[in-house]
């Protein structure tokens, strides 16, 4: 769709040589990608598609990205009532297709309302009324959300990385917020174009460790060979501290 040109543009394009997050650096210029503000311009304008043509929308990393996740629990033997979070879901299509795949609890969230707004016609016309919908900060989350079994995040730790404001901050209160969403041992699924396997696994070190790199596409660049983007399972670590410190203590970390 033509209002995500600009989301489109950073696709497909790795963060490169740049030094990784950890190191209590900035590892990407700040980006209006980072901001509500895009965001919301953004689906109020794939609304608008959708309204005129019925087109749901940008899918993030592609069709395939939805397929490996799908894939991944199938294999592992998921439950289907198992409850998944899918955070920051956009217009929502993967979790129509966790739905088509027998997925029964089903929750979004995002923190643009045009998105959610989006994603409740797209459940509408697909008559997926049992997925659950809720404008919702994953930095500010409410008490509600957590518990969960399943985790998704597909390009919104990468969108809350670019943010102009104190994006090391941000990233330390996702994991915060991913430490109360999630249940002790369950899975969290990420799938990033902008930190590299080793990236994410130091900025997820503290609560939980890795099970799975899934395999994704890769490119070639000037005799360098990559992914362009990373598909990691973590699962959360049983009793772990670090989810219980209060804010206070996280930050003088
Ligand atoms: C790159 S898009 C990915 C959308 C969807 N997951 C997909 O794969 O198509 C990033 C999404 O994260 C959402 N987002 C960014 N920061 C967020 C936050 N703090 N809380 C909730 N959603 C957020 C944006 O509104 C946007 O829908």
């Amino acid at each position: 769709a033509p209002g995500m040109a600009v989301a489109g543009e950073r696709r497909g394009h790795p963060a490169g040589p740049e030094p990784g997050p950890g190191r209590g650096e900035e590892p990407f210029s700040p980006s209006v990608l980072g901001t509500r503000e895009h965001w919301d311009a953004a689906y109020e304008r794939e609304l608008q598609t959708f309204q005129d043509i019925g087109d749901a929308g940008e899918i993030w990393f592609g069709e395939e990205s939805m397929v490996r996740i799908i894939r991944w629990l199938e294999k592992q033997k998921v439950p289907l009532d198992s409850s998944v979070l899918d955070i920051g879901t956009g217009n929502g299509v993967l979790l129509i297709e966790l739905a088509k795949s027998g997925y029964v609890n089903l929750t979004g969230i995002d923190y643009s309302p045009s998105a959610i707004q989006l994603s409740e016609k797209v459940r509408e016309k697909e008559g997926m009324s049992n997925i659950k919908l809720k404008v919702e900060d994953f930095l500010a989350p409410s008490a509600e959300l957590s518990g969960f079994e399943i985790c998704i995040d597909k390009g919104t730790f990468d969108a809350i990385s670019l943010n102009p404001d104190n994006a090391v901050g941000k990233r330390k209160q996702y994991v915060r917020s991913l430490c109360s969403a999630l249940k002790p041992e369950g899975f969290f699924l990420i799938t990033s174009c902008n930190w590299t396997k080793e990236e994410l696994l130091n900025e997820f070190r503290e609560g939980f460790e890795i099970l799975e790199e899934l395999p994704t596409p890769k490119f070639c660049f000037g005799g360098r060979i990559g992914n362009s983007v990373t598909a990691l399972v973590f699962q959360r670590k049983k009793g772990t501290s670090f989810c219980n410190l209060s804010a206070g203590s996280f930050f003088l970390r």
